[in-house]
């Protein structure tokens, strides 16, 4: 059967990175058929619309997208709304998958091998906000079907794993009501996993694990802001985020991959943005296809890259985005 990728680059430097890890994809011959949509911000300026409706058509025939980033702007614009979070709720992509594990790069610490499970359509991102005069109140929507799935989602992932731990983050002792249901959900579908480990962090104090033993973790299960917040904590133990993937997955059969960082205006157009995110998040992508080999692949050949010590300017090195590419491209 033919796998359909639709790539959608977006803005900044996701029309770098995607197209780098398109060729990757092209490279290994699994006789991928790719689509090409548009979203973002240039897409907005141009047919009014971040996420138009032939994208998420795209979308929905592709076996799976690969995005790259768009650029969001911080107030309020007449008819923008975020590509990914309408991406996330028109297709339910409730788990947001962003995996950190120790690389061969400068400064990283060994062992670490974790994955973060945010819940992808509510908590603080719930989208009800509203003013009251001088006030501004955004509401922290939980409710017990989302916890629940999610942390099934968890729970199913952990069981897959070496250390089968689900580690619980919450912030239940201050937000009783509702970060108390979201602790409350996950406790009850833990007793549904007797082969899986599981315990509980307070957000603040998992921050603090998080730098001072991240090897401690396995699959962490959390609110979106939370997953939002500590993803990139994660990010930035083994490399920052021009090397950081992730996948967001709902029940049905779209789903998107995408590299964690943003747009990345400040280094945009300069041809030195690291493509690795992207790379490793096509690899997600392959996984998710049922082509786990082919997504090994990838990720042995971006090691051996990262070993000889190829690395763009955020990793300390002067490649560029080209140079990466072409060097993993090699190693398949
Ligand atoms: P950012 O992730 O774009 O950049 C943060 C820092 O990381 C910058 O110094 C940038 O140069 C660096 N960086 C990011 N990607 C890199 C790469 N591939 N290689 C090397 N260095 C890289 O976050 P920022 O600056 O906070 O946001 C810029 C824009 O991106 C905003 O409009 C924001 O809304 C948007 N954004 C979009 C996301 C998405 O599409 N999913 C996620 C995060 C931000
Ligand atoms: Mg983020």
């Amino acid at each position: 059967m033919t796998i359909t990728v639709c790539l959608i680059p977006g803005d900044g430097v996701g029309k770098e990175v995607i197209p780098a890890a398109a060729q990757i994809l092209e490279e290994l011959q699994l006789g991928i058929q790719f689509t090409h949509a548009e979203a973002g911000w240039e897409c907005f300026e141009r047919h009014g619309d971040a996420l138009p409706q032939t994208t998420l058509e795209a979308i929905r025939a592709a076996d799976g997208a690969l995005f790259g980033a768009t650029q969001s702007p911080s107030t309020k614009v007449a008819g923008y709304r975020s590509p990914v979070l309408a991406m996330r709720r028109a297709f339910d992509l409730y788990a947001n998958l962003r995996p950190t594990t120790s690389l061969p790069v400068p400064g990283c610490p060994e062992g670490i091998d974790l994955l973060i499970v945010r819940e992808n359509t509510e908590g603080l991102y719930s989208g009800r906000e509203r003013r009251e005069g001088d006030t501004a109140i955004t509401e922290r929507v939980i409710t017990v079907g989302a916890s629940e799935r999610i942390a099934r989602c968890a729970f199913d992932l952990a069981r897959t794993r070496p250390k089968k731990l689900v580690t619980i983050v919450h912030k239940a002792n201050v937000l009783k009501e509702s970060d108390g249901l979201f602790r409350e959900s996950c406790l009850k579908v833990a007793t549904e996993y007797p082969d899986v480990r599981c315990d509980e962090l307070l957000v603040d104090a998992c921050a603090m694990w998080l730098v001072k033993k991240p090897q401690r973790f396995d699959v962490l299960v959390m609110e979106n802001l939370f997953g939002d917040i500590l993803s990139d904590e994660a990010a930035g133990l083994v490399g920052g985020l021009g090397i950081a993937p992730s996948a967001n997955i709902g029940a049905g059969k779209a789903a998107y991959f995408e590299p964690v960082h943003g747009s990345a205006p400040d280094i945009a157009g300069k041809g030195i943005a690291n493509p690795i995110g992207a790379v490793l998040s096509a690899a997600m992508l392959l996984d998710h296809v049922g082509q786990p080999e082919a997504a090994r692949r990838i990720e042995r050949a971006v090691t051996s890259v990262l070993s000889a010590g190829i690395l763009t300017r955020d990793l300390g090195g002067d490649a560029t985005t080209d140079q990466v590419t072409r060097e993993v491209l090699a190693r398949l």
